[in-house]
């Protein structure tokens, strides 16, 4: 890291096509946050950027399911995300958007620039197309029936009910999302990135230059290269997005994974643009540090389709690393922003008022570094009220409460240390490195736990050094221990702000602690002897059951909802309607079943003998996988009994017995409910 100049760290850009939730946070912002605010505390030219994603297919859908336009619900959502990651201290440098000019002026250049050099191949080839619409249908676009599992609401794209990725010619019955017309196959031009010319070099680049990167990422890349690469689309048939700017392509934009990353550059421009700053050096001068925070679904796009756009411009870095986080699950289900299982962001900040550092450092501590984790409100909980309050709040608590209960909240002088264990004097001197290697390495988790570990050691020195006893006879002992302790809670203020700012904040105001950076940690002489300490103030609340309860009972009515919605949707839909007229052709009985035999040679059928009241007559019915025959001796049905005879297997087929299905697709006979209701009673 030491031989960088200076440092750009990106966070992936969300999608305006809903808030900001757990997931996002854990996976991206969280670590991308503690690394930047950490290389600042280590003095070090950091630039952290990130924006809102406002193109690309998730937006249009999201508009149209909503009925209003893309770029009210960008803006909407736009402005959410950007309020709630400033109220959560995520400290990018810049927040940006993708419908800013700059954005549409950077992207359009890269991609004539890329143009003009024939980094480009044009291929034609066959897209779905709704004639009614009169548009070219993104596979989002393109309903129809899973070949998988059946499911007839599956994109063209993905089934959301068993997960398989789909192309959209493998959709039965495609139909389209915007009209529900039937799509027809047209002929479309589009500008693609020949991956398969980047292969070797990205092979070279990855598999052997970065072998640091983490496994999963390395591991990611190496499966795309060993695959092989094809090339990829870098436009797009759609009206919203940034329009391709060559001679051609009217009603063409960018392909959304093309000007998303770029969004990362104009960001800097607008920052250095509003800062009077030059914003070149970030992008260009190789002794920049580039570094990509990311979720795994993103890695292929940071790590071999952006390189490869930033490779072919000749003018940009690479990314030195990209640590792509797993993803966090919800109470053991995969979080989904339609679905709304989630934890949003906005509304955590309102249900947990100045509690944002107790889901930073739940997040942390459960980061999804090297597979995916679960969050839980039962770990919240625990890690707020056993580690936080028990572990850090409890140590700074009691150190800053002696020390104003004995000596007026004046900082004592430190004496000999006598005969007192030197253990946390070691634990303080190592924890500076210990947190600074496991940051370096993007292990967030171990960095947390190490910062912890500074805390514990400080609670077992005054539950072994006991000030509360020594008080009286031997006031210069005490003087020592709070002194040390002290220096203790004033390095835990600078390691722990990257992971707890907030808290830091007010711990750095109860210290009255000037302003220190990471390279003074270590040390036990931050706070001189008569230094004042400030006011003091819990820094860490329990949280009550009544809160977690409140919460779980939340998604439990999100889960009963989403439960409810499934069943309806896999109901069969209503048929047309039917006119009066139409009902009272139909001659619907109550019969009984006289005689039931199995049909010879058929896995289906029954043959009854049904006795209608008015005669008795034979009726096939597809019963036999759910019915034995003898059975069916004297059960009463419902008989549609003017339906044409129509002959099965030979046998002729007087009418129908109705059957109703219930959700296992075990079949009921539907009949009366009690009374005396005999053969031949009409049902109308
Ligand atoms: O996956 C996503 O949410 C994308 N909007 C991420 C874009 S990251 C970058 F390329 F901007
Ligand atoms: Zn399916």
């Amino acid at each position: 890291m030491s031989q960088f100049k200076r440092h750009t760290i990106t966070a992936a850009l969300p999608y305006t096509n809903g808030p900001v939730h757990i997931g996002h946070l854990a996976g991206v912002y969280v670590p991308s946050d503690i690394y930047a605010r950490y290389l600042r505390s280590r003095k070090k030219d950091v630039l952290f950027v990130c924006g809102s994603d406002e193109h690309g297919v998730a937006i249009t859908l999201r508009a149209r399911k909503e009925g209003v336009t893309p770029q009210e619900i960008v803006d909407k959502y736009h402005a959410l995300i950007r309020d709630s990651f400033h109220d959560f201290g995520i400290s990018f440098d810049i927040y940006s958007r993708t419908s800013a000019p700059v954005h549409h002026e950077t992207s359009a250049e890269i991609f004539r620039n890329l143009y003009e050099q024939g980094a480009f191949i044009e291929i034609e080839s066959e897209q779905y197309y709704d004639e009614e619409a009169g548009q070219f249908l993104a596979d989002r676009y393109i309903i129809g029936t899973c070949p998988n599992c059946g499911f007839d609401n599956a994109y063209g794209d993905q089934c959301e009910k068993c997960g398989t990725s789909l192309s959209p010619s493998e959709l039965i019955s495609p139909r389209s999302a915007l009209s529900g017309a039937q799509p027809v196959k047209k002929t479309t031009r589009h500008w693609y990135l020949p991956m398969d010319e980047y292969e070797n070099w990205l092979r070279q680049w990855i598999l052997e230059g970065h072998k640091e990167w983490k496994a999963n990422v390395y591991g990611q890349c190496k499966s795309w290269l060993d695959n092989g690469l094809q090339p990829r689309a870098m436009t797009r048939d759609l009206d919203w997005g940034v329009k391709v700017p060559v001679e051609g392509a009217e009603g063409k934009v960018l392909y959304v994974w093309f000007d998303a990353p770029i969004g990362y550059i104009s960001a800097t421009k607008e920052w250095a643009d509003k800062n009077g700053k030059d914003w070149k050096p970030y992008w260009q001068d190789e002794e920049t540090r580039l570094i990509h925070f990311i979720g795994k679904d993103n890695i292929v796009f940071h790590c071999i389709i952006f390189p490869s756009i930033l490779k072919a411009t000749g003018e940009y870095i690479l990314p030195d690393n990209v640590p792509a986080n797993e993803f966090l699950n919800l109470e053991g289900n995969k979080i989904s922003t339609s679905k709304n299982w989630a934890v949003w962001l906005h509304e955590y900040l309102e249900e947990f008022p100045g509690k944002q550092d107790v889901l930073r450092y739940a997040l942390a501590a459960n980061m999804p570094e090297s597979k995916d984790n679960d969050f839980t409100w039962k770990d919240f909980q625990s890690r707020n009220n056993n580690e936080l309050v028990a572990i850090l709040g409890n140590f700074i608590n009691r150190s800053l409460v002696l020390t104003s209960k004995y000596f007026d909240g004046i900082i004592p002088e430190r004496g000999d240390m006598f005969d007192m264990d030197t253990e946390v004097c070691d634990a303080l001197g190592e924890a500076p490195q210990k947190i600074s290697s496991a940051l370096d390495q993007f292990r967030f988790r171990e960095g947390l736990n190490a910062l912890m570990d500074l805390a514990r050691a400080g609670n077992k020195f005054l539950a072994e050094t006991e000030p509360w006893k020594e008080i009286k006879n031997n006031p210069d002992r005490v003087k020592t221990i709070m002194n040390i302790s002290l220096q203790i809670a004033a390095n835990l203020c600078i390691l722990g702000e990257p992971f707890l700012p907030y808290s830091m904040e007010k711990l750095r105001k109860m210290l009255n602690l000037p302003e220190y950076s990471w390279e003074d940690a270590g040390s036990i002489g931050l706070l001189p002897a008569g230094h004042q300490l400030g006011k003091s103030e819990l820094m860490f609340e329990k949280i009550e059951d009544k809160a977690i309860e409140a919460q779980i009972a939340k998604l439990e009515a999100t889960r009963t909802m989403n439960e409810q919605e499934q069943t309806a949707n896999e109901l069969t839909p209503l048929k047309g309607q039917i006119v009066f007229d139409d009902f009272m052709k139909l001659d619907m009985r109550v019969g009984t079943i006289r005689e039931a035999e199995k049909m010879p040679k058929s896995k289906k059928l029954l043959k009854l003998r049904v006795d209608t009241g008015i005669d008795q007559r034979t009726i096939l019915s597809g019963i036999a996988e759910h019915f034995e025959p003898a059975d069916l001796i004297g059960r009463q049905v419902t008989v549609l009994a003017n339906l044409a005879p129509r002959k099965m297997m030979g046998i002729e087929s007087q009418g129908m017995v109705l059957m109703a299905e219930d959700p296992e697709g075990k079949l009921h006979f539907i009949n009366p409910d009690k009374g005396d209701v005999t053969e031949g009673s009409t049902i109308s």
